[in-house]
């Protein structure tokens, strides 16, 4: 019996670890990693796990041959952090944030990045590409400089946050951008490189990169003393990460290394939510949405690629999704800046402000233990905030102009 191997998501056929595709050969639909886990029993022993949280301290739950061609920044290991604030203004008995812009280029991709570059370099790659609406593209390139590859980045023309493409150019990506939304760029990506073989994709329809992604979950175990929150809340927009994480738990469980899973919570923004409109109508199948408009540009997309695992993850957990407008996304950055000291972009905020509605509609309880993933730092789009700040005015370099400035009257000495 293989250790792990490829396995396609609709039809169930496998396909040899080291195949070169994406797309399951027989009916063309997504593949995963797939683990024997009685194999894997024998050689994951988490008393052995040394050092600080991280993706790699998993490394024996990460499918590549040869652990010498890692390219790494030692990425994974952001803090779940108590947010006290909000616990008690949502009046909630647990509420903690994984604050994923920690990580080396400032999101969640990181994690995949590592485990997606190092394949490439595994399979002898010299290109690689990903379409993106931003955060895969910032992260892409860095951990491709690190490899010394060409990386070229398809971004939706004017669609991408100035941080996330000042991070893609100072790495050296080559990035172009394609008139149109990013599920065109992503199909653009995907028939290119079917078509060049030797350019390595590394959007989340790699099933590599998504097993990087699953370390959030082992680390969320870890950093619960192994009792598992009642629930996570994901943002998503092309529906690779909340199925990743969905995979991790329910590998722990399936190792035995955890006894319970959390029910699986997914927040897209209105106009862009083709899963959580699924959701709704109890239906198994998504429509796509043609034009995806939302203040959140991370997750403006209208046919997410995973979204056939994300509906799986979210039904397997018990778990549900929902939609939050522009208004709510801002309300909940802000909250989360200014209650908990954490700055994260609106696509990051979009899970707090799920919690707050759903807490809202009595569909989380309120003696939930709830861990929300906050996806990306507030830096890589500092528009967003920057058209909402007044800033003070000007002052004399005096101190009487900064009493008046300030609204402080001045002391009065006799
Ligand atoms: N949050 C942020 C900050 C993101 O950048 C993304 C995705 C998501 C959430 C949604 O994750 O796609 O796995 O459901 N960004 C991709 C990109 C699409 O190109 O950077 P998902």
């Amino acid at each position: 019996m293989e250790l792990n191997y490829l396995e396609c998501i609709a039809c169930g056929s496998r396909e040899d670890i080291q195949t070169n595709s994406y797309q399951c050969s027989k009916c063309g639909d997504l593949l995963e990693v797939k683990y024997d886990i009685e194999s894997l029993k024998e050689i994951v022993d988490p008393k052995r796990w040394t050092g600080s949280l991280r993706v790699w301290r998993y490394k024996e739950m990460m499918p590549l041959k040869d652990g010498s061609k890692i390219i790494t920044m030692n990425e994974g290991g952001t803090n779940l952090v108590d947010c006290d604030n909000l616990q008690s203004m949502f009046k909630i008995s647990s509420l903690r944030v994984k604050n994923e812009g920690e990580n080396p280029t400032g999101s969640f991709k990181d994690r995949g990045m590592t485990v997606g570059v190092s394949r490439a370099v595994e399979q002898g790659a010299k290109v690689v590409i990903c379409a993106s609406t931003g955060n895969t593209a910032s992260s892409a390139a860095a951990y491709a400089a690190r490899a010394g590859m060409r990386c070229v980045v398809i971004v939706p023309s004017r669609a991408i946050a100035l941080g996330k493409l000042a991070q893609a150019t100072i790495h050296g990506a080559e990035v172009v951008q394609v008139k149109g939304n990013f599920d065109q760029s992503l199909k653009m990506v995907l028939d290119f490189a079917n078509r060049h073989k030797e350019i390595y994709l590394l959007n989340s329809l790699n099933p590599f990169r998504l097993e990087g992604q699953r370390s959030l979950a082992f680390e969320v175990c870890e950093q619960s003393n192994f009792e598992v929150p009642d629930r996570i809340i994901v943002p998503v927009g092309n529906a690779g990460n909340i199925s990743a994480i969905w995979k991790g738990f329910s590998e722990f469980k399936e190792l035995g290394i955890i006894n319970e899973l959390p029910k699986m919570t997914g927040i897209q923004a209105e106009n862009a939510s083709p899963i959580a409109d699924a959701v709704k109508r109890g239906d198994d199948k998504i429509l796509n949405v043609e034009r995806p408009e939302t203040v959140a540009s991370a997750i403006r997309i209208g046919a997410p690629a995973s979204w056939r695992k994300a509906l799986r993850a979210i039904r397997m957990s018990g778990g549900t999704a929902e939609k939050v407008s522009d208004n709510e996304i801002l309300e909940a950055q802000r909250l989360l800046a200014r209650k908990e000291g954490i700055f994260t972009e609106p696509a990051g905020a979009s899970s707090v402000a799920g919690l707050k509605k759903l807490l809202e509609q009595g569909v989380v309880d309120s003696d939930e233990r709830v861990v929300c993933v906050c996806t990306g730092h507030g830096l890589k789009d500092p528009d967003i905030v920057m058209q909402f700040v007044k800033l003070e005015a000007e002052m004399e370099p005096e101190m009487e102009s900064m009493e008046r400035a300030l609204g402080i009257a001045s002391v009065v000495t006799r």
